[in-house]
């Protein structure tokens, strides 16, 4: 996976990347924090979109995507802040701050490569399962597993874990010109069968994955346990 962002950025270092939190990608951004505290990750003509962020919440908050970003990549490399952006949770105005952040895509030229976790419900971003999807970004209700997922960045506490959020839409997600999913670990292993073998589904948002023309996905031997069935 670092290899994916360090070869794109060696072809076009102005490429605009889109970003997840959560679990999966921390060894990754490991290995670019490593490659940027040493200086040979050239961040500077980049710009990043991250894919959410909870409502609610300011971006000095400990559990928010900001503080995340800010500890697990942004404070090791030299990407300059008005480049990398992060929806804005503490709005007043989440409605506003979506349209804003699709419009700031729109201005950057769109999202070249767009890395992506799963969650075990299926969803990506917080496109959560449901009887219906949205395209763009959008004030999200965040699923009690999804809660519960999440409560590692709030001291292990679910409940102190925001129930809204705002996150990309599917559409904003498939309009990315290159996309790789990244999963890990058992729990996984369901959702990553239905993405890839499964019909295309609102019940598992990822399926919409299938749609697109450039997708590859990096899984570890337990998330692709069930790939070898239908
Ligand atoms: C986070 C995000 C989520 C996570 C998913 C998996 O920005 O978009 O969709 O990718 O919840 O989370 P982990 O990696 O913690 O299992």
């Amino acid at each position: 996976m670092a290899r994916r962002v360090t070869e794109v950025l060696a072809a076009d270092a102005a490429a605009v990347l889109g970003l997840p939190t959560g679990r999966t990608p921390m060894p990754l951004y490991r290995l670019l924090a490593r490659l940027g505290d040493e200086g040979t990750l050239d961040f500077s003509q980049a710009t990043t979109f991250n894919l959410d962020e909870f409502l609610g919440i300011g971006p000095d908050h400990p559990g928010s995507y900001h503080a995340y970003m800010q500890q697990h990549l942004l404070s090791h490399v030299n990407l300059p802040s008005t480049r990398a952006h992060l929806l804005r949770g503490w709005t007043e105005d989440p409605e506003r701050e979506c349209a804003r952040y699709e419009a700031e895509i729109e201005d950057a030229g769109g999202i070249d490569l767009q890395l992506l976790g799963i969650g075990a419900n299926g969803h990506i971003g917080f496109n959560e399962p449901g009887p219906h999807l949205m395209a763009r970004t959008h004030r999200a209700s965040l699923r009690p597993g999804t809660r519960r997922a999440n409560a590692i960045f709030f001291g292990g506490d679910s409940d102190a874990v925001p129930k809204e959020a705002l996150s990309m839409g599917m559409g904003t997600i498939l309009k990315a010109r290159r996309i790789v999913l990244m999963a890990t670990g058992k729990s996984k292993a369901r959702a990553v069968q239905r993405t890839v073998h499964g019909s295309l589904t609102t019940r598992v948002p990822a399926s919409f994955l299938q749609l697109h023309r450039d997708v590859e996905l990096i899984c570890d031997h337990a998330a692709a346990a069930g790939l070898g069935t239908r």
